[in-house]
């Protein structure tokens, strides 16, 4: 049975409208809710005074109605006497702004108030609710993401940094402080990359982005360890893109099952693509265990200053993708539109229109049709594309050789090009077992640690590497000796200079290459397409591939096909098999 439902907020809503929700979830087949996830306020109306009775109506309504509850703790959100009372809680921005309460997510992870307080509320909903009938699952947190630079976050910075480096020397050599006399003599010295005057260190930003991914982890699993003897599945919700930015890798071993949440920022197809991006990531991430779709709209997004709405039927298609590439279930944000507050025109289940509206008879229909699914198997895919946060993050920085150089682009093209095409495709992290994938794509893998080095030198399959790979270390120092320094080897080539270009080029197969090309020597390797004053720009040696400029999608594709994927997908039409059945998805 799949799951199906939406995050459930009725502490918004007066009981009247509850009555009706319940009607209105079983017309829709809804079987699972999430709960609480921001009604911290409401669960704690003020320090140490607790108002449960509503939650506890609401979760024997929902028991009375055969509906689950994914109970989520409310920690995304702390209330407003919190800030108060700790004011040292309230995050502080790069250039020293301390925020203040009024929106959500305005908390610092490492000050001891807010751990304190938010393992404390975690210990009474376990207390409350940890046996109550209708609870399936737990949610922790709401997409961990917060930043904060205040003088809490230096200290656990510091203290995360003595662990990884362990000497001031070590640390020293590796963010390379001889430049511009920034070496450390003492680890008080240290802070997180503040603002500052001109270029900050390249080392220094990579790991406080580490940092912050495990500092976000520890909260989470203070959390989890407190629910975890209840024996029920324990999660959080993971966004793929720059809102959370954590190590999803390193979370996905942490949680039981993966819970991502989509909201493409695009329309039509291309709002697609990324939905089977997102829903590829989250089986790649979950690498074998159970996820599911936590998140979606099932109307209008907003999302970067536009709204954009759901067209006819996207609703199901969009639910379908993720359902054909692994997912357990479909869920909202959120059941019922909200009426005030920020999201007051985020898109629900049930419209501000109510059930008489085109999105509820969508949502209902998408109840029954995912009702009548057989139950499904395992997704397989045997092509891969690398995917690394680290080596995002260190890309991700000023004072590159080009500017405009954008690592997910790089990962989203390698994709979309193979979903156009009806190639399922894995993502893998650069160190993990890809011995069973027929073609490893390369995107841009910018930093890259040594073990993941040894891992492609060890690989048989195919290999098509992109530009800007294999060229610093771990600490995104530059390999030496040419470009791409950990992988020469791999491609037979070496290259002496990066050559960013002013303008687009021709390349000696006719197709368009621009922003960036090297200066490529043959070592074993043969040129298999050329730039236009002859010198190598594609190569290829063995079975390893390298694509030193940036192509469009169609010349992409040709590199793909030519290494051996290609697909027979028509345009707009989506075929993914998940036994017993083969998902056909048209998009319009
Ligand atoms: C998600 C978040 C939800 C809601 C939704 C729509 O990122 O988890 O609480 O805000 O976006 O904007």
């Amino acid at each position: 049975m799949l799951w199906y439902g939406g995050d459930y907020n009725p502490e918004q809503w007066p009981e009247d409208v509850w009555t009706e929700d319940m009607a209105l979830m079983r017309a829709a087949r809804v079987n699972l809710v999430t709960v609480g996830v921001f009604s911290w306020a409401r669960l704690e109306p003020s320090e140490g005074v607790y108002a449960f009775d509503w939650l506890d109506k609401v979760m024997d309504l929902l028991d009375d109605n055969g509906i689950q509850v994914n109970l989520a703790t409310p920690t995304a959100s702390p209330p407003p006497w919190f800030s108060l009372a700790y004011p040292d809680a309230l995050p502080v921005t790069p250039d020293g702004v301390r925020l203040t309460h009024g929106s959500r997510d305005t908390y610092c992870v490492s000050a001891p108030a807010y751990r304190n307080k938010a393992r404390n509320i975690a210990i009474k909903l376990r207390e409350r609710y940890g046996e109550h009938p209708a609870l399936a699952m737990w949610h922790v947190h709401n997409e961990y993401g917060t930043s904060c630079f205040c003088d809490h976050v230096a200290a656990a910075f510091r203290a995360w940094l003595e662990v990884r480096y362990g000497t001031l020397d070590a640390l020293n050599e590796a963010w390379a402080t001889s430049f511009w006399s920034q070496h450390y003599s003492d680890w008080a010295q240290i802070m997180p990359p503040r603002a500052t005057q001109y270029l900050p260190n390249p080392g220094q930003r990579l790991d406080f982005r580490r940092f912050r991914s495990d500092e976000l982890m520890s909260a989470y699993i203070e959390q989890r360890d407190i629910l975890r003897d209840t024996g029920l599945p324990i999660t959080t919700n993971f966004v793929f893109g720059g809102w959370v930015p954590v190590d999803h890798w390193r979370w996905a071993r942490e949680v039981d099952l993966v819970a991502i949440d989509d909201y493409p920022s695009q329309a039509g197809r291309a709002a697609a693509e990324q939905s089977a991006f997102a829903a590829d990531l989250a089986r790649s991430w979950a690498g074998g265990k159970p996820w599911v779709l936590m998140e979606q709209a099932a109307g209008v997004i907003y999302t970067g200053g536009r709204m954009l709405s759901k067209e006819p039927g996207e609703i199901e298609r969009h639910s379908l993708q993720h359902v054909a590439r692994g997912s357990s279930g479909v869920m909202f944000f959120q059941w019922r539109a909200s009426r005030g507050g920020a999201e007051q025109w985020h898109s629900g289940m049930v419209p501000h229109a109510g059930a008489d509206s085109r999105i509820f008879r969508e949502v209902a229909e998408l109840g029954r049709t995912l009702e009548e699914l057989p139950e499904l198997g395992r997704v397989s895919a045997d092509v891969a594309i690398l995917w690394d946060y680290e080596a995002w993050w260190g890309l991700d920085q000023p004072g590159l050789p080009a500017e405009g150089l954008d690592y997910l682009e790089a990962v989203r093209q390698a994709h979309r090009v193979l979903w156009r095409q009806g190639v399922l495709t894995d993502f893998a992290h650069p160190s993990a077992d890809i011995s069973g994938y027929r073609v490893v794509i390369v995107p841009s893998l910018f930093v890259i640690s040594d073990a993941a080095a040894e891992n492609l030198r060890n690989y048989q399959g195919t290999l098509v590497v992109g530009y800007l790979s294999g060229v610093c270390d771990a600490h995104a120092r530059v390999r030496l000796g040419g470009y791409p320094g950990a992988l020469r080897d791999v491609l037979g080539i070496r290259v002496e200079e990066f050559r960013p270009l002013a303008e687009p080029v021709t390349l000696s197969n006719g197709a368009e290459a621009d922003l960036w090309s090297e200066v490529v020597e043959l070592h074993g390797a043969e040129a298999v397409v050329r730039y236009p004053d002859g010198s190598p720009a594609i190569t290829r040696f063995e079975n390893a591939w390298y694509v030193s400029t940036r192509l469009g999608d169609d010349a992409y594709a040709a590199v793909l096909a030519a290494a051996g994927i290609e697909g027979t997908g028509e345009p707009g039409v989506e075929q993914v098999r998940r036994d017993p059945m083969t998902f056909t998805i048209r998009h319009p």
